[in-house]
């Protein structure tokens, strides 16, 4: 299966990849995942990607197309993917295509999470990451047994950089702009199935197993 997550940020594409791919068994594909390790990495692409990162805005296509060319050639994606937060622009969508049909295969679904802004808001200033393992929490939906302490490690947890209120709203912004004209994108090629996102964690996950017809 290769599939896409759609939806703004703090919609949900993060958690619910990583319920898809166990069940999947095929990798997750997070380019925010992949800029956010180069950053603290102190890589070349990290140093590149920061500043756009902090302002809430978009990496440079190329740059984003490059990384995932690389990504889908790699061993364990040969049974598929799931891509959270990619293509976010129709030239990132474009590109996907021809890199896809290059090697012979093509997309099988894009779940479009639909979530209402305010609840965006308040769902992305409540997240907490693990500051060592990365694992996510939320301190109204999902908190950690002890608070600002990882269940799963000795990590604190901290606030992603781009969770501060007014970088969410750029964020927001940026998604209604350069990235939700994907949702016609891909329902003109009858890609598209919307997902109400909005629903507890357990409901948006057995929606997209009835999306995707008991393949989840
Ligand atoms: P990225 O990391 O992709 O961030 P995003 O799209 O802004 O999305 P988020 O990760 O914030 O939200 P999510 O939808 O994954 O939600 P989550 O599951 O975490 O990108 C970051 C930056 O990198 C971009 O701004 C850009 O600069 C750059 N970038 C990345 N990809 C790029 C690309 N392709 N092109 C160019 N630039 C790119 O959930 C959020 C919170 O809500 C969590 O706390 C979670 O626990 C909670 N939650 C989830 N589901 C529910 C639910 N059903 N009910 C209640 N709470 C819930
Ligand atoms: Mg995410």
């Amino acid at each position: 299966m290769r599939i896409v997550m759609l939806g703004a940020p703090g919609a949900g594409k993060g958690t619910q990849a990583k319920y898809l791919v166990k069940s999947l068994s095929v990798p997750h594909v997070a380019t925010g995942d992949i800029l956010r390790s180069a950053v603290r990495g102190g890589t070349e692409l990290g140093t590149k990607a920061k500043g756009y990162m902090d302002a809430g805005e978009l990496v440079p296509d190329e740059v984003i197309l490059g990384i995932v060319g690389e990504r889908v050639d790699e061993a364990d994606a040969s049974a598929g993917f799931v891509f959270d937060g990619f293509p976010r622009t129709t030239v990132q969508a474009d590109g996907l295509e021809k890199l896809l049909a290059k090697r012979g295969i093509a997309l099988d679904k894009v779940l479009s999470l639909v979530v209402n802004e305010e609840a965006l808001v308040a769902r992305l200033t409540n997240r907490r990451v693990c500051s060592q393992c990365g694992a996510e929490y939320n301190l109204v939906s999902r908190p950690s047994r002890v608070e600002g302490v990882c269940d799963l490690c000795p990590g604190e947890l901290m606030q992603r950089d781009d969770d501060r209120e007014d970088t969410i709203r750029r964020r927001q912004r940026v998604y209604r702009d350069q990235t939700a004209p994907l949702v016609d994108y891909y329902s003109r090629q009858s890609l598209l199935a919307e997902v109400d996102g909005g629903q507890a964690l357990d409901d948006v996950r057995r929606s997209i197993k009835n999306v995707l017809g008991g393949e989840h």
